[in-house]
């Protein structure tokens, strides 16, 4: 069974109150989104293996250390996980970003793949998924799916929101890809939405609704 780590960091859960906020407009959205997925990021990269590499200051030599793992890629999926790559590149400028789009049925709450563009070298890489909501899992599960069917073989997933039903599914279907959130909430409603949630991630990033 893989990890589901809720990152309860303060910042984290002053910036989602923000967002969770109904009168928070677009552009404080849109820039709040981004701040949360750089935090948790942040959080979630503690682990990365280093080694040693010697250098040269103004003063002299010395021994520091230098990032050793595999190279990382970000994943957004479309469109509400492009509202989170930004601020994931500020802390890590040179990731690749591959895009999976996945629109979910309105009625049937079916994703549908539209799109995947990855880089070639996916195999070789850490990839992080981004998409700010996990509500029944299917969008996730999917996009899972055609990054492991591509060779992905390292897969981790960060949302800001998630759904206890979500999480389940995920880990029900993907064992191997540890979940990270910023917050799990109470319940999925009928109409697929989470509850309290934000809302459209999507719409409210973009201003479409
Ligand atoms: C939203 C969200 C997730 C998906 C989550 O995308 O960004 O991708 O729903 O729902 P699920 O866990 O039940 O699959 P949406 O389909 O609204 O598309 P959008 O990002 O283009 O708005
Ligand atoms: N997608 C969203 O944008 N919000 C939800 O609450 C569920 C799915």
């Amino acid at each position: 069974m893989s990890k589901f780590t809720v990152l309860d960091h303060p910042l984290i859960q002053h910036k989602l109150t923000i967002i969770r906020d109904k009168n928070t407009g677009t552009k404080e959205f849109r820039q709040i989104a981004n701040e949360i997925a750089g935090l948790m990021v942040y959080e979630i990269t503690r682990d990365l293996p280093l080694r040693d590499v010697e250098i040269e200051t103004p003063m002299g030599k010395t021994i520091q250390k230098e990032l050793a793992g595999k190279k990382l890629a970000i994943v957004p999926i479309l469109r509400a996980g492009l509202g989170m790559v930004d601020g994931v590149l500020e802390l890590i400028p040179a990731a690749k970003v591959g895009h999976v789009g996945m629109y979910r049925d309105e009625t049937t709450l079916k994703p549908h793949e539209y799109f995947v563009k990855m880089p070639p070298d996916i195999d070789q890489r850490d990839l992080i998924i981004v998409d700010p909501m996990l509500a029944t899992g299917g969008s996730a599960n999917m996009a899972i799916e055609a990054l492991k069917k591509r060779g992905a073989t390292s897969i981790r997933l960060v949302v800001l929101v998630a759904a206890p039903e979500g999480v389940q599914a995920v880990q029900a279907e993907h064992p191997d890809v540890d979940i990270y959130a910023a917050a799990e909430d109470e319940y999925l409603t009928d109409s697929g939405y989470i509850f309290p949630g934000l809302g459209d991630a999507g719409d409210r990033l973009f201003g479409t609704k």
